[in-house]
Formats: structure tokens, sequence, C-alpha cells
């Protein structure tokens, strides 16, 4: 496994690979792997010649007064089960090598990324689409694999992929969950064990949702139906509720249960938010 830290290594180790047809797989993250990180790699690599991984926590995806400075970090570790993943190249860019501090260009989907996420981190979409679609420029053409877990960023890279034309394909890789179901993710260790204990409350409630949501398919006024849940998930997790939101494909909100997806929601405990979302076992499965 090669790591490297600048753009025209990777551009080099690329092009070497291209040269021998390889198909590429690409998974970018911010590191500090859990197993969601790994099942993306694992998915990359069952369906690709040559993986590579991102490591980079974008500051441009912060806002100001969020975890970047505590965001957790285990470069070395991460190192090991990308080796251990079998994945080819690791991309550790420092953040001068990826924001020049007199950048002027952004990459900006003004739809999808209003709502939801995009309502309490003003600037996070647009932070997130920059990087991605300059990571997709530094590693060129692949497959670049995607977790559900964050289903709205999905939905943002899926649309500036198709409305910007990148030589890039998108594939959704399922949530991984903990035995009590709560999706993993690097911020679950700003949990206390109390709130760890209760966490597990947010996709037990979105799942109870989600199985109500496709019974009330008919139903074309899901406000009662989702005030309800909402009391359900704060009082067991004791969180409060940033949205719970019946969606689409494409993370957009829905008045009717028959035309909702999923159900998603973003739940603000005193050290972390967390984000999850269940499928609405209805009509065709997403792909
Ligand atoms: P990060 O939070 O590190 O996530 C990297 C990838 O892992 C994302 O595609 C995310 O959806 C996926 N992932 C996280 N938890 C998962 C879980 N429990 N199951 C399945 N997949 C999971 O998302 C980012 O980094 C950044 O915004 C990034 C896209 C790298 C841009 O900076």
């Amino acid at each position: 496994m090669e790591v490297v830290k600048l753009k025209e290594e990777v551009r080099r180790v690329m092009e070497k690979a291209r040269r021998r047809s390889a198909s590429i797989g690409f998974v970018p993250t911010m590191g500090y792997f859990h197993e969601g990180h790994l099942s993306l790699m694992r998915i990359a690599r069952s369906r690709c010649d040559f993986t590579v991984v991102s490591i980079f926590v974008n500051p441009i995806q912060f806002a100001p007064g969020e975890d970047l400075a505590g965001y957790p970090r285990d470069l070395e570790r991460d190192l090991s089960l990308a080796e251990k993943e079998g994945v080819d190249l690791v991309f550790t860019p420092a953040v001068e090598e990826m924001h020049a501090p007199d950048r002027s260009t952004f990459v900006e989907e003004t739809e999808i990324s209003k709502g939801l996420c995009g309502k309490s981190r003003p600037g996070h979409f647009r932070g997130v689409t920059t990087v991605v679609a300059k990571l997709f420029n530094i590693v060129g053409p692949c497959l670049a694999v995607f977790g559900r877990k964050d289903l709205q960023q999905l939905a943002v890279v899926r649309r500036m992929v198709r409305d910007l034309d990148f030589p890039v394909e998108i594939l959704a890789a399922p949530i991984v969950r903990e035995a009590d179901g709560l999706a993993m993710s690097s911020r679950n260790v700003y949990l206390s064990p109390e709130e760890r204990r209760r966490a597990a409350g947010l996709y037990r409630g979105l799942e109870k949702g989600a199985r109500y949501l496709a019974l009330s398919a008919s139903s074309d006024d899901l406000a009662p139906i989702i005030r309800n849940l909402s009391r359900e998930i704060e009082e067991e997790t004791g969180g409060r509720l940033e949205y719970l939101t019946p969606v689409d494909r494409e993370m957009i909100e829905v008045e009717k249960a028959g035309d909702c997806r999923f159900l998603a929601a973003a739940l603000r405990l005193p050290s972390a938010r967390l984000i999850d979302n269940v499928e609405v076992p209805a009509g065709e499965p997403y792909a």
C-alpha cells in the first residue's frame, strides 16, 4: 500500500494504474475509521482493480464553532486498517495541499443541500461538494463509494456529478450499525456512557416510523405521525430532534406517505449531534 501526501503523487500513481487499464475504486473519508468506512473499502475492492482512499479532515465543511479542532484522528491506526483491507493507495494531504489560503472558487449544489442538515449547518454542503469535486479531479475517472449514513451528502454529490458531468460513478453503500442499531460514526466517541446507552433510541424510532409510514401509504397528512414519533424519540434518547423528515430518494421533503422513500433525522444530544435514516419499506429498492 502506498501512502502519499501530494496531489502530484496521486496523479502519477493513477496514471500508472490507468496505463495498465485498471478500474479505479475511490473512497473519500475524514479518517478515524470504523466498520462503516471499512465496508466502503471492501465494496470498492470487490468492484475495482485498484482502490484509493483519501483521509482528509476538510476544514471548509466545518462552520466556526463546530468540532474541526476536536475531530477524532488516528492516522497510524487508519493506515494499518486500510492496509488490512487491501487498499492500494491512501492520500493524506495537509490542509495547505488541498486549500490555497486565497482560494476563491467553490462548487455549490443549490437545491438538495438547502433542507435538513443544510438548515442548521449553512455552508457545510458547499464545503463537501468543493472538496469532493477537487478529490474527483485529482483521482480521475472512478467508481466512488459513499455511505447511505450521510444520505443527504450522497444525494448532493450525485446531483453535482450529474450536473457537472464528472466522469465518476457513485455507488451507495448500506449503513453499518452497532449491535443495538446505532449507526456507526467517528463522532460516536463524543457520547458519554449514558448518551451512548440511549442513542440507539433514534434508530428504533426511525424503524418504527418507517414501518408506520409504509402502512399509511394513502395518508396525505404526515404531520401528526411525525409529531408523535418525535415525542417518542426525544423521550427515549433524552435528546432534541433538529429534524425528523419524510423525504424522497433525493432527500427532498414530501407531504404524502406514498411519496416517502426515507425517514431522516438529526438528533442533538449534549455531547454530539447524530444523523440517521431508514428506508421506508415500499416501492422499488433504493440502488
Ligand atoms: P466521513 O464522515 O469520514 O465518511 C466517509 C464515508 O463513510 C461517507 O461516504 C460516509 O457516508 C461513510 N460512512 C460513515 N459512517 C458510515 C456507516 N455507519 N455505514 C456506512 N457508511 C458510513 O463523509 C465524509 O467523511 C466527508 O464529508 C467527505 C465525503 C470525505 C468529504 O470531506
